[in-house]
């Protein structure tokens, strides 16, 4: 590992850019699929607002921070202020306004981490899970998409390692893997050291929200941004190469933790995350940009670092000399 370290990365690395393009583009949703979505979110607030006009349904998750792929399921949250009901009560409610709206298999359940509806609208043949004032992650959602819109090298980098991580069962937060947040998160990070993407946290703000007493504030004119990236000039492969270099035989497990909100590595012992506490193992740390005390490598325990290491050697590897990168990196578990 000590010798890996350092090794350069092969020669012909761009020559892959082309197939691993081809793959992005294959992944992408098309305007029929983004606007059969918005005609979802059109109908389910109308149906919501009738029994509560001062609700607010709104998209996040993948299909609105701009990394997700065709196909993939909707996340909503409904913003409701309504102080004699619980989130347990909001969601039965929210199941029978559905119900009586025609929407198709709708499960109520409340007993999940995050208490959620799910159903499938049958006009558009798309599924959707709603939960319930859950803010943070829609101010979460447009970072993201913020991040997204400065340097077009991150939607593709971020789309790569989503689609190498599903096929290689490493994005399963249930079996102790990461999720796509937390991978989306890596990528932007990486970004930040290479200089393609400044630190939208550390800039003057000019957006603020207010989220349960904690104020997430950052710059968020990203328009002004949209050549910030352009003094570097390495490729979507090269990058790749760089992301899985860095996660197999760079990163001080023991030590660091990389954080977008500062857009540098900080110090676990800092963070006070150098020991398990509760179920918080803190083997892999990556901070949430906004809920600090949150690590996103949480649900990584002893067992599952050594399957998620062992796929960042496999993949780092594969890009340093397999002759068929952008077809072995994929290949299913
Ligand atoms: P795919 O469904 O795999 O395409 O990706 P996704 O972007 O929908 O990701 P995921 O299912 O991991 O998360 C959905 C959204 O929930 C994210 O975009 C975040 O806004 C939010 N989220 C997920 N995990 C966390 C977490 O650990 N902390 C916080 N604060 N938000 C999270
Ligand atoms: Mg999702």
């Amino acid at each position: 590992r000590v010798q890996r370290r350092n090794r350069p990365c092969r020669y012909d690395i761009d020559q892959f850019t082309p197939s691993f393009m081809s793959i992005f583009e294959s992944l992408v949703p098309s305007d029929e699929e983004i606007s059969k979505q918005k005609q979802l979110l059109t109908a389910l607030s109308k149906l919501i607002n009738k029994e509560w006009p001062n609700a607010k349904l709104f998209l996040y998750g993948s299909c609105a921070n701009s990394f997700g792929f065709s196909n993939s399921d909707i996340d909503l949250c409904l913003s409701i202020d309504y102080k004699e009901m619980s989130k347990v009560d909001i969601i039965l409610k929210l199941a029978d306004i559905l119900h009586a709206g025609n929407l198709q298999n709708i499960q109520a359940l409340t007993r999940a981490r995050v208490p959620i509806v799910k159903l499938m609208d049958p006009n558009t043949g798309l599924s959707c899970d709603i939960c319930v004032n859950n803010l943070l992650a829609v101010v979460n959602t447009k970072l993201l998409r913020d991040y997204s819109q400065i340097d077009k090298r991150l939607r593709q980098l971020a789309f790569i390692v989503k689609h190498w991580a599903k096929s290689r069962c490493v994005n399963e937060t249930y079996r102790g893997t990461l999720s796509s947040y937390a991978y989306v998160i890596m990528c932007i990070h990486l970004l930040q050291l290479r200089g393609i993407l400044p630190c939208l946290q550390e800039m003057d703000p000019t957006c603020y929200v207010t989220v349960d007493n904690n104020t997430c504030a950052y710059f968020d004119q990203v328009d002004r941004l949209n050549s910030y990236g352009a003094r570097n000039k390495e490729t979507v492969s090269k990058l790749l190469w760089t992301f899985f270099h860095y996660w197999a035989y760079q990163h001080d497990y023991t030590k660091d933790v990389i954080s977008i909100r500062t857009g540098r590595i900080i110090s676990k012992h800092m963070k006070d995350w150098t020991r398990r506490v509760g179920n918080d193992r803190h083997l892999i740390c990556i901070e949430d940009p906004f809920e600090t005390s949150h690590d996103l490598g949480r649900v990584v325990d002893k067992r599952s670092i050594w399957t998620l290491r062992e796929e960042f050697e496999r993949a780092a590897n594969i890009l340093q000399y397999d002759p068929n990168p952008s077809v072995t990196l994929f290949e299913p578990y």
